[in-house]
């Protein structure tokens, strides 16, 4: 056994069974005591709503949060905001063109200002007009040279992101500042905004057994070894998935 890097998605991943979570919460902790293991939340949510969560589930103090879809990182119990991690960020990104081009799509719903970040742009999106907006959308905003990313995530949401930022490229950036071999870090996630997290490079991958369609879709489309389809939902899942890997 040693140290590894553990990166996991919150909603419908790290949290939706209490028992297993409080199982796997149990293992973390004695691993990180031990062995100096990393714990990271990597959410979708914003800081509000993701200190919510942590008091209402109880989750364990991580060593560093990733909130509104790879987009702010945190340390320190929420006190210290990475602003090396905003300057990579703010490069190319214009919030405010974006609003207004995106202004011009009726069926896109705006998300309340909690989720409306500095390098977040959120809207609802139904699941039957997605499919013929969001081409549209993503050729509306290349014809005004804005270079975002766009993500859709169950069936529902749309984030904007800034070309540098999403769930993936913040887990290589906290990688890189603890040293971590990709080998050692193993992250875990059951929607789209999640799919970053699986396609950068030698990193481990569990995805839930409650996976969102379009991140089994994904997952047909790209199965490897470094990626394990758990069987269980939520942290059931990503125990079986930390034994496969030989983590825990
Ligand atoms: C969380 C956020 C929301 C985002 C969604 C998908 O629910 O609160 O703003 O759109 O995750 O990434
Ligand atoms: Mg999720």
């Amino acid at each position: 056994m040693s140290q590894f890097l553990f990166i996991t998605d919150l909603d419908h991943t790290y949290v939706g069974d209490d028992a297993a979570l409080a199982t796997l919460q149990e293992a973390l902790s004695q691993h990180r005591q031990t062995y100096g293991t990393k714990i990271v939340y990597s959410t979708g949510r914003s800081p509000a709503l993701y200190q919510e969560l942590q008091q209402e589930k109880q989750l364990i103090q991580p060593d560093a949060v990733v909130t509104s879809v790879g987009t702010e990182i945190y340390t320190n119990g929420m006190e210290a905001y990475d602003s090396e991690w905003a300057d990579i960020l703010s490069d190319g990104w214009d919030r405010d063109r974006i609003l207004e081009t995106a202004g011009h799509f009726s069926d896109l719903l705006s998300q309340p200002d909690s989720e409306q970040r500095p390098f977040k742009v959120s809207y609802f999106l139904s699941e039957d007009v997605a499919p013929d907006l969001l081409p549209r959308l993503e050729s509306a905003l290349k014809d005004c040279s804005l270079e975002v990313r766009l993500i859709y995530s169950g069936g529902k949401d749309l984030d904007i992101l800034p070309i540098k930022g999403n769930k993936g490229l913040a887990m290589q950036f906290i990688r890189n500042r603890y040293g971590m071999e990709p080998e050692r870090t193993v992250a875990c996630g059951d929607s789209g905004n999640d799919i970053a997290l699986f396609e950068v490079g030698d990193e481990r991958g569990i995805i839930v057994g409650n996976a969102r369609p379009e991140l089994r879709t994904w997952y047909e489309a790209h199965r490897q070894d470094s990626l394990y389809f758990a069987k269980a939902s939520c942290a059931g899942g990503i125990l079986e998935g930390l034994k496969h890997f030989e983590f825990l």
